[in-house]
């Protein structure tokens, strides 16, 4: 294998109520309460020593569903193209996936977390925890996002989800 190419293994499961891709809200803010459970293989349950006293953690999954790349797409708020980095939308060279969700419980290899955005069945690649003190910033910029008012933003990103 070259410098440049990794294997990366899935390490569990996310499960969520997320069957159809496109009615899934496009980001954790938008999905207020939506209950998921991240199913860690039984190997790594160790590694979940102390997490269980952190609010929320970040999840990294790879967006298996994600059939392109478009280097230019129209994210779900904006009516113009943007560069791929300069959004989190699937369709990303390597597919990678990030969501801050709330660690509700833990129980053995089981985790309860709310205000999930994932498709049903997605690999889980990681978790971290989310920590304020390096996490949260102040004072800062958010590209073209901040030309979207709060308001359009919480309709187009619900998209078409229904309780
Ligand atoms: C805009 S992305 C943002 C995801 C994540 N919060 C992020 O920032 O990386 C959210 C959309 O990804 C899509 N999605 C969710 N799980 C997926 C999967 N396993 N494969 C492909 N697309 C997925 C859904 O359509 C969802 O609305």
């Amino acid at each position: 294998m070259s410098d440049d190419k990794f294997v990366i293994q899935s390490i569990g499961v996310i499960h969520s109520p997320h069957k159809e891709m496109s009615k899934i809200p496009i980001q954790p803010v938008f999905c207020n309460d939506i209950e998921g459970t991240v199913v860690l293989d039984i190997e790594y349950v160790d590694g979940l020593k102390d997490l269980q006293g952190f609010s929320h953690i970040y999840l990294f999954y790879y967006f298996h569903q994600s059939q392109k790349i478009c280097l230019r797409l129209k994210p779900y708020l904006s009516d113009q193209k943007h560069g791929i980095f300069a959004t989190r939308a699937p369709h990303r060279p390597n597919k990678l996936g990030m969501s801050l969700v709330r660690l509700m419980r833990i129980k053995d290899n089981i985790l309860h977390v709310k205000d999930i955005d994932i498709l049903d069945g997605t690999p889980l690649l990681d978790i971290k925890p989310y920590i304020q003190r390096f996490d949260s910033k102040k004072n800062t910029r958010s590209g073209w996002q901040d030309t979207i008012t709060d308001d359009a933003a919480s309709v187009r990103g619900l998209r078409d989800y229904k309780r």
